[in-house]
Order: C-alpha cells, then structure tokens, then sequence
C-alpha cells in the first residue's frame, strides 16, 4: 500500500524508517519531512493542517493511510476531515477524531475525563477571567509549588510551576486575564503539585482493543542535572528501569483500561496512539500528568527502534479493528537517544549550519529532525537537531555508544546534554 505521514521532526523520521522496511509498503511519501526522510521517502512540501492540498496528495499518489505524527492536525479535525469526504474516507487515518484529540487540546477536557473514569491524577480546579479571584482563593488552599496550565495547545510552554504564591497570583492573572499564552489561557487549570520521578507509557488502540508499547523516560529540560528552561526533549532511554512488572501491572489496570474503556463510554472516537504522562508518587503509584493524542519525540526514536513487529501490519490492525490479533514483539535491548540541539534553543538560535560527519556513524541510528537538505549537504533548520539513537544491553552502554557517535559530529555551536540517563 502507499502510505503518507505528516509531519517533519525526529519521531516522523522513526516512524518513516520503520514504515519503509515493511515489504507491505510500496510507496512512502513525508509531508512536510526532513532531510532523514528523505533517505527512506519521498518528500512532499505541503504543511500538516494544510488539508485540501493533502487530499489532493492522497488522490494524485493513490495513498491508502496517513499516519499523523504531531497533534495539531488531529486538534483541527484531519480524522474528520477525510471520513466527511466521500473521495478520500476509504483512507485509513492513524489518529483519533477531533472530540477525542481534546485530550490533549483541553487540559480541562483531559481532567474531566480522568476524574470521571475514576484515573488517578492530581486534584484541580479550573478557572477563567471572570473567575480569577476564585481562582486566587483555591492558591490560598493549597501548598507550594503551585502548578497553573494553560487550558489549550500552547507549543509545550503552556505550563508554569511556581514557588511562590504572590507569583502565582500573578501568574494566574497573567494568563487569564493578559491572555499570555493567547486563546490557549482563556482557562487555566490549577492542579495539586505531585512529587515524584517521571515516565511516559504509549498505547496503541483501535477503539476496542489496545496493546502496550515499551516505556521510555525523556530529559526535558535543557541543562545537566535536569535544569533550566523546558525543552520538547533532550534525549531518552527506553526501558525505563524502575517501571518494574508490578509497576507496569498497575498501570494497565489503574490507567490503561479504564481509559480505553471510558473512549467507548463517552463515544471518543479513537484509532491512535495514546501517549500517558505518567508520575510514580510516593508508594510506588503511578498518576497521570496528561494525556497527548500521538507519539511523544524524542520517545518515538527509542519505543520504535525496540518494536520487532513489522510496523505496517500493526498500523492496518490498529485501523481494521484487529488488533486483539497482534502478538507485540519486542527487543529485550535497551535503546537510548541523545538530541543535538542548535546552541541557544529553546530560546533564540541560529540555522542553516551544515552538519559534517554523518557518514561516519556506524553503531548508532541518526534521526534527523531541525534539519534539511540544501544544495547537497545536511543543514540544521530547527532547534532540535538529530537524535542519535543507539542500542545495547544495558541502557548505560547504549548511551555510550550516542556518545561516541556524537563524537564524530559537528556543526556549529552544537549542544547537547551530556548526563541523558543520570537520574536512573
Ligand atoms: P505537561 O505539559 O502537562 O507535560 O507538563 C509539563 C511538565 O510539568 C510535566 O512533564 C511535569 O514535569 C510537570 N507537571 C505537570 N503537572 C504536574 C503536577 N501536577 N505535579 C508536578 N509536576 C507537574
Ligand atoms: N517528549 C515529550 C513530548 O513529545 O511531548
């Protein structure tokens, strides 16, 4: 079959490489992609919430699924947009439909949800400008540090932690009421601070059935020892090595069914991947931070690496219905990912700098995300670079192995952390 992903970064990159060694594949197209898709694709320039110009694509190709890599053309309706469409809804669409997509593009649609499929997470409240004092009064009810979010899609920088509560006040006021964060802050959501280490659990589904991916750990914030500014993820390691079985056992049964069950409950209509935030808390229980409606990047290029299936066989069961037919399959190594960064990001940085080395890298698999291909050579385009994923037996030596191959790297000012894996 001809198979169309959209989107441009790393984790479309992974998900082209797997796509592209299924003999069921014939023709694979990346729309926008990158310079790493086009090893393994064929390119189209078309952006990912521009729909008309990909029905066209999908007509003049003969593309038979799209599988959508980022949220924003799932939050704008692309699952609708083909099935209301007589010439296209043939199509199978790997991600859910718009209601559903508002798990992650409502943080307050995503709590209602949890709270009313009886799913571990913090407590909260949400508020607007009308209701700004109110919203003062429940700080003055809870214990620092206090945690507003952004209601809407806010390019990961909708969520502020703050110590202090006169700040948070006039946080909460900065974005209700001088719309920081635009039409994302018309409502804030103030949650109960939870403390504890981080992981991320990725499920497949088709609306009846699911399967559990291997879990993965991603480093999100740009300096060593986990500090600074929040980055989309400076690397990761997957298995995550304290998501023991009985861990993994509580959060199928605490988290990952009723949420598949309360999709059918309340109509959500989901053929996808499901990303769960997760916090393991005190007493080793796990609490769901957020839901994303895809795949998390830079986990992406370390779940799939891991995945023995042929990827284009579990795509067709995820959209025929059949998944409980699947058997997973996956590799006992460990994978890491290390993401070279242009210097300067998640602030302002620089493009366009030619990356040298690439053919020199033989232990480790280079997933291109901010970069592109101009007159021949490989030049960054975005603040996170490549992802430079390795294997091994242990998550340690794996992480290695990136290390040595980012050795052999260069463009200028290149960065990267240097202690992915320090906390585990
Ligand atoms: P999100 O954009 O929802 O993933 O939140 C960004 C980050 O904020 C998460 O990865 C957590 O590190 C942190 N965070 C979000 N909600 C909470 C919470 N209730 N308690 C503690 N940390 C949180
Ligand atoms: N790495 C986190 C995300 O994809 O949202």
């Amino acid at each position: 079959m001809n198979i169309l992903v959209l989107g441009s970064g790393g984790r479309e990159h992974a998900f082209a490489w797997k796509i592209a060694q299924s003999p069921l594949c014939n023709a694979l197209y990346v729309a926008p992609g990158n310079s790493g898709t086009a090893n393994v694709a064929t390119n189209v320039n078309i952006g990912v919430t521009d729909f008309e110009a990909i029905k066209e694509l999908v007509l003049e190709k003969e593309i038979e699924m799209v599988v959508v890599g980022p949220e924003d053309p799932l939050v704008q309706g692309v699952h609708d947009f083909f099935l209301n469409d007589d010439a296209i809804k043939h199509v199978s669409v790997i991600g859910p439909q718009k209601v559903a997509a508002e798990l992650e593009g409502s943080k307050e649609f995503a709590k209602e949800f949890l709270y009313r499929h009886n799913i571990p997470t913090a407590a909260y409240e949400s508020f607007t400008a009308e209701t700004v004092e109110n919203g003062y009064a429940f700080l003055e009810t809870l214990k620092a540090p206090y945690v507003l979010k952004a209601d809407g899609l806010a390019a990961g920088k909708g969520v502020v932690i703050l110590n202090d509560l006169d700040e948070a006040k006039a946080e909460l006021k900065s974005m209700l009421v001088d719309a920081k964060f635009g039409q994302a802050s018309t409502k804030v959501v103030i949650e109960e601070f939870l403390d504890g280490i981080e992981l991320s659990c990725f499920v497949l589904t088709d609306g009846e059935n699911y399967k559990i991916l291997p879990t993965a750990k991603d480093y999100k914030r740009i300096g060593e020892g986990d500090t600074g500014l929040n980055t989309g993820g400076m690397g990761a390691v997957s298995p995550v090595p304290f998501a023991t079985d009985e861990f993994l056992n509580k959060i199928e049964e605490r988290i990952v069914k009723p949420t598949i069950e309360g999709f059918k409950k309340d109509k959500l209509p989901y053929v996808g991947f499901v990303f769960i935030g997760l916090i393991k808390v005190e007493g080793d229980d796990p609490k769901v931070i957020e839901y994303n409606v895809r795949m998390g990047d830079p986990e992406t290029e370390v779940v799939l690496p891991r995945l023995k299936n042929d990827f284009v066989t579990v795509l067709q069961a995820m959209a025929n219905g059949t998944l409980n037919e699947i058997e997973i399959e996956i590799d006992e190594r460990a994978a890491t990912t290390i993401m070279m960064v242009s210097g300067g990001y998640p602030e302002a940085y620089e493009k366009g700098k030619e990356i040298t080395g690439l053919n020199t890298i033989e232990d480790s698999i280079p997933f291109h995300a901010g970069a592109q291909l101009k007159d021949g050579k490989v030049v960054t385009s975005g603040g996170r670079v490549m992802a430079i994923t390795s294997y091994g037996e242990t998550y340690q030596e794996a992480i290695k192995k990136s290390y040595q191959s980012i050795d052999k790297l260069n463009f200028d000012k290149m960065y990267y952390r240097k202690d992915i894996g320090f906390d585990l």
